[in-house]
């Protein structure tokens, strides 16, 4: 098994630190544009290989995609993060055409690879790497709900003073502070649903915050998060490698799923060794189906940008 990740910034670097960590292959590539940077992060991962006890050869790359050649899986991080005060929508015009000249390059050497898409706006880059590389669409999966619903699950734990790990808990639609959907009706604690542990106010809470969960690490950190970024790519990327079938709430391509067509949004999928394997119908009630209406309609209009820039 072989995986590449593009792009040794934080979210990259921490990215493939989990990947590494967890010995999810025999080969790991990390590749950034910044000369001797990857190389960097690489050899410094390397150097951990005694202490943490894995086998994986982690190596780096300058833009050269040759040594990402044949790799089974690749993660694409690359483009500028936010700054304090933007929305991830504001990084469409730098991140679209850094995305889709990765998407080339990986494909070039890498033609069977399944491509997972973490850079921002990621709903519209994951939408911009389908229609600009031709792969079919099971092969293309954009990350965000599953780090969303780990972020839930953290807000929902704080409230309940409970183990984020007994809890379940899935975010759906965009990546974006407005558009994702936090499903508080579906939220359980093992199974008991959190509307009868948490009244409706403290509900409300957690899942506004979970909705600027990221907006709220970049006040802190003058910067975009990494590390739940960083575990929740490295756990979809196990599910994948290890055809574990695990449901993530991923972003696909919908072809009338959920009431939506030609668009890629977060609906809870079976990730496995195909990639994303089959979508799971949650019946989203009225209200719920409303709010994933109108977060199409914002993600709809972001990716109109890519065809008004002529990016595809
Ligand atoms: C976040 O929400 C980077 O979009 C990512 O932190």
């Amino acid at each position: 098994m072989k995986i590449t990740v593009v792009g040794a910034g934080a979210v990259g670097a921490t990215c493939a630190d989990n990947i590494a960590r967890r010995e999810l292959a025999e080969e790991l590539v990390l590749l950034d544009i910044k000369e001797g940077f990857a190389e960097g992060k690489a050899l410094d991962m390397m150097q951990t290989a005694t202490l943490l006890g894995f086998n994986t050869k982690v190596s780096g790359s300058t833009n050269d995609y040759s040594k990402t050649a044949d790799s089974n899986v690749v993660v694409i991080t690359s483009g500028i993060p936010r700054k304090p005060g933007m929305t991830r929508e504001e990084l469409i015009g730098t991140n679209a055409n850094i995305v889709k000249g990765v998407v080339e390059n990986i494909l070039k050497y890498s033609p069977d690879a399944i491509i997972v898409v973490i850079s921002n706006p990621m709903d519209t880059m994951t939408y911009l790497a389908l229609k600009s590389s031709g792969l079919p669409k099971n092969r293309i999966i954009g990350m965000g709900g599953i780090l969303d619903s780990a972020r839930f699950k953290c807000y929902l734990s704080l409230a309940l003073d409970c183990s984020p790990n007994d809890l379940q808990g899935v975010v759906i639609g965009g990546h974006g502070d407005t558009t994702m959907i936090p499903l508080t009706r579906l939220a359980t604690m093992n199974s008991f649903p959190v509307s009868n542990l948490l009244d409706g106010e403290a509900l409300k809470k957690v899942a506004a915050d979970t909705m600027v969960g990221g907006a709220t690490l970049t006040g802190l950190l003058g910067t975009s998060a990494w590390y739940a970024p960083g575990a929740a790519g490295a756990a979809l990327v196990e599910s994948i490698v290890r055809d574990q079938k695990k449901v993530f709430p991923c972003c696909v391509s919908l072809s009338g799923e959920y009431g939506q067509d030609d668009i890629c949004m977060g609906v809870p999928v079976v990730i496995g060794k195909n990639g994303w394997e089959k979508i799971i119908d949650y019946k989203l009630n009225e209200e719920e189906q409303a709010a994933f209406n109108k977060s199409a309609e914002a993600v709809r209009n972001m990716n109109q940008v890519l065809r008004d820039s002529h990016v595809i």
